[in-house]
């Protein structure tokens, strides 16, 4: 279900699609587990150790943060009421660990995060204004050199077709195949990847430095960049 409100565009998670969240994830996104493993060693460098979580979801980057070291601080944030409850109910008893249903826009822009994460998130809002002022929201909230990392389906047209053929080999055995095509076709039609080139553009616009492609599996990039 996608709400288009005058603060931002979202894209809900609920019913299945939040209960069986973990389990789609860990099928469709090969390597998704190693990328978020090492995610807290990417942001080691650090100096100011507060974590902004932006579309937390079902807490699966704060639980990596907490288990690598004690000096995190985090915040999630995450607008589906059904995800950030599982959030809530794996993560709520540490008081390192702060979790808001709603917008990062709706974050106080006094409070400066040493470091950002938004995984799985940008592909679900168009590219009309809403991607960068999601990204605008997390650059005024970051204190200058903060690193941001993204996690997202990445590429032209022709390269994601190309990926989405790779992505379909990497697949566990055993998937009904009416499933697999019609997540591919969804992919492929219904989410907004926008081209490397582009979100080049938009990160920078918004206020970060030029961005490091430093992650590939098939059809999903990791970026690495710093806010200016
Ligand atoms: C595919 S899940 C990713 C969750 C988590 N980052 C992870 O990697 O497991 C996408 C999440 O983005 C959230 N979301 C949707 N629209 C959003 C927006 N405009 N700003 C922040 N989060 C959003 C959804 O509620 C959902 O929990």
């Amino acid at each position: 279900m996608k709400i288009t409100n005058p603060m931002s565009s979202i894209e809900i998670f609920e019913n299945e699609r939040a209960t069986n969240y973990n389990q789609f994830v860990e099928t469709w996104i090969p390597n998704y587990h190693y990328f978020l493993d090492r995610l807290p060693k990417l942001l080691s460098n650090t100096n100011t150790k507060e974590l902004l979580v932006v579309g937390c979801g079902t807490g699966n980057e704060i639980e990596r943060f907490v288990k690598a070291s004690e000096s995190w601080k985090i915040t999630g944030v995450d607008p589906s009421p059904e995800m950030i409850k599982q959030a809530k109910d794996k993560l709520q008893n540490n008081d390192r660990i702060t979790l808001m249903e709603g917008v990062v826009a709706a974050l106080d822009e006094k409070k400066k995060y040493g470091a950002a994460t938004l995984l799985l998130v940008l592909h679900f809002l168009e590219d009309n204004g809403d991607k960068l002022d999601l990204l605008k929201a997390i650059a005024e909230r970051l204190a200058p050199g903060a690193t941001f990392v993204m996690l997202d389906i990445t590429g032209d047209k022709t390269q994601i077709q190309q990926n989405l053929k790779v992505l379909q080999q990497l697949l566990p055995d055993g998937l009904d195949p009416e499933q697999i095509n019609n997540r591919l076709n969804r992919i492929e039609n219904e989410l907004f990847a926008v081209s490397e080139e582009r979100l080049t553009e938009l990160v920078q616009e918004a206020g970060f430095e030029k961005p490091l492609r430093f992650f590939q599996s098939s059809i999903y990039m990791g970026w690495l960049t710093k806010k200016k």
